[in-house]
């Protein structure tokens, strides 16, 4: 009988996305997905570790899994992704019943790995000494992409265009977990787009640690590593045409925007996530030059002190990033804004976290995700004194909830009256119909159910705290 496999993820979309590759891999095994933990013979979570909390989350799910294992000694319990590369053997230690941890540069040999487990069984080998642990490599080999699949959906997708991040940034546990920077082929992601078209999806978002680092590295080693390659990269901009036919290892993220908008007939192409120090004036002309890519951009700035923005080795200053978002906004009027806020990295004072709020002001982002500071062991930063109290993040994180509230009210209210190009995606529980605009605000309209999937024009006729109230206008295709 089909062996059934459960598999839980925790975390960001690239771990959405990595979890629908290793389901298509085993899928393509003959494995059965099921929905329920005690269906199951083998149960996967996908874990996180950006902070504290994610992890001691997937700690406590597996706990509760290790009691099914009591009464099913049988079951397979394997421990994927970032948590499985930061706690490596600690795993173990904490979860005696699991059986596999595999970090995130291992996904592609998850079959083999499960294969590993069940011959270790078959001889007879118990506890301890059945365990498989693969963490090791420092890079995705991303040459070894399974072509198989298995994707939710059917209206929106995620395509993973590059993996790794190469930054430094003193929190960040994602360097340590998900290894070197390295991109995917650029013919490769075009065909994906493409395909994905033709079999009626509408939206892509194009996913990465840093997206603007795409086309750096590649699997075969080529890539723009190297200042001189970069100044010849620069001159491709405008030229998509040159990125894919003369120089397809010369290429950028703007010019993969570039390409996607020119070579495939997806609608809507959204990205993230975006880190302000390699954003530049190139990567806004293409949002601006490029029908397909939707009018929003996160742009995490973390703080808005010097001091601590230099703390954290983000790169850049308050100012200039203000300077970014001025550039961008001259060449993309209307374009949605979102971040993301640290508060309570070490040495934060009233005055820097008063910097922070500034910034909010000055900017006035659609909205913003806001974390209190947690140390990952392993980054340079857990190494100082993490001197803000628990008290004073609660009440840093909780002012920062309440004035960007305030400031995503008064930017949806300048909305009504106005007309919006909305992707419904589904009918929620409430039974309205919802979708995103391509602002990526979530909007509500009301309607037929074979409305799902389309993109229609629709009004504004009033907001919530969150949401836009729309009536639809033409459903006919829209123009330009
Ligand atoms: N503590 C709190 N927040 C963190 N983030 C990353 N590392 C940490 C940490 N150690 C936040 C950053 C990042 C987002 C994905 O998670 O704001 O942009
Ligand atoms: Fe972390 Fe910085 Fe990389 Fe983002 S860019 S994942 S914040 S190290």
């Amino acid at each position: 009988m089909a062996q059934a496999v459960y598999l839980q993820t925790y975390g960001c979309q690239m771990n959405e996305r990595d979890s629908e590759e290793i389901l298509g891999m085993l899928v393509a095994q003959g494995y059965a997905v099921v929905e329920r933990e005690e269906e199951a013979d083998v149960i996967l979570l996908n874990t996180c570790s950006v902070r504290a909390h994610a992890e001691e989350r997937a700690f406590g799910k597996m706990g509760l899994m290790q009691k099914l294992k009591r009464e099913r000694p049988g079951l397979v319990l394997g421990i994927l992704g970032c948590m499985a590369k930061a706690q490596r053997e600690e795993v173990f230690r904490r979860l005696p019943q699991v059986d596999l941890v595999a970090g995130p540069a291992e996904i592609y040999d998850l079959p083999e790995l499960l294969a590993g487990v069940a011959e270790r069984r078959q001889q007879g080998r118990l506890g301890a000494s059945a365990r498989v642990l693969a963490i090791d490599r420092k890079v995705r080999p991303l040459d070894r992409r399974p072509a198989t699949d298995y994707r939710a959906g059917g209206i929106t997708a995620f395509v993973t265009i590059m993996e790794g991040c190469d930054k430094k940034c003193a929190y960040c546990i994602v360097p340590t977990t998900r290894g070197q920077e390295v991109s995917r082929p650029l013919e490769e992601i075009l065909d994906e787009i493409q395909q994905l078209a033709r079999a009626g999806y509408r939206q892509v978002t194009l996913l990465g640690q840093n997206v603007n680092s795409y086309g750096k590295r590649f699997p075969d080693g080529t890539g723009w590593v190297g200042p001189g390659r970069r100044r010849a990269l620069l001159q491709l901009g405008d030229r998509p045409e040159a990125a894919v036919a003369d120089a397809p290892r010369l290429v950028d993220f703007p010019a993969l925007l570039r390409a996607v908008d020119a070579k495939t007939s997806i609608e809507r192409v959204r990205f993230t996530t975006s880190h302000p120090f390699d954003a530049h004036g190139e990567l806004f002309r293409a949002m601006a030059e490029c029908r397909s890519v939707c009018e929003y951009l996160h742009l995490p700035v973390q703080s808005g002190s010097d001091r601590i923005l230099r703390a954290m080795r983000r790169g850049y200053t308050a100012e200039s990033y203000l300077e970014q978002i001025a550039h961008l906004r001259a060449l993309v009027p209307h374009v949605a804004l979102s971040t993301d806020i640290i508060v309570g990295f070490p040495g934060e004072t009233e005055a820097d976290f008063e910097a922070t709020q500034a910034l909010m002001d000055r900017v006035r982002y659609d909205s913003a995700f806001v974390f209190k500071y947690s140390p990952r062991p392993g980054t340079e930063a857990a190494g100082w004194i993490d001197d803000v109290p628990q008290t004073v993040k609660e009440r840093r994180n909780q002012a920062i909830l309440e004035l960007q509230a305030r400031i995503s009210r008064e930017q949806l209210e300048t909305w009504v009256g106005r007309e919006v190009e909305v992707l419904v995606e589904e009918r929620n529980r409430r039974g309205q119909l919802m979708g995103k605009s391509r602002r990526n605000t979530t909007v509500v309209v009301d309607g037929p159910d074979p409305l799902i999937g389309e993109l229609v024009l629709a009004r504004v006729a009033r907001v919530t705290d969150t949401t836009l109230i729309c009536d639809v206008v033409d459903r006919a295709p829209l123009a330009g």
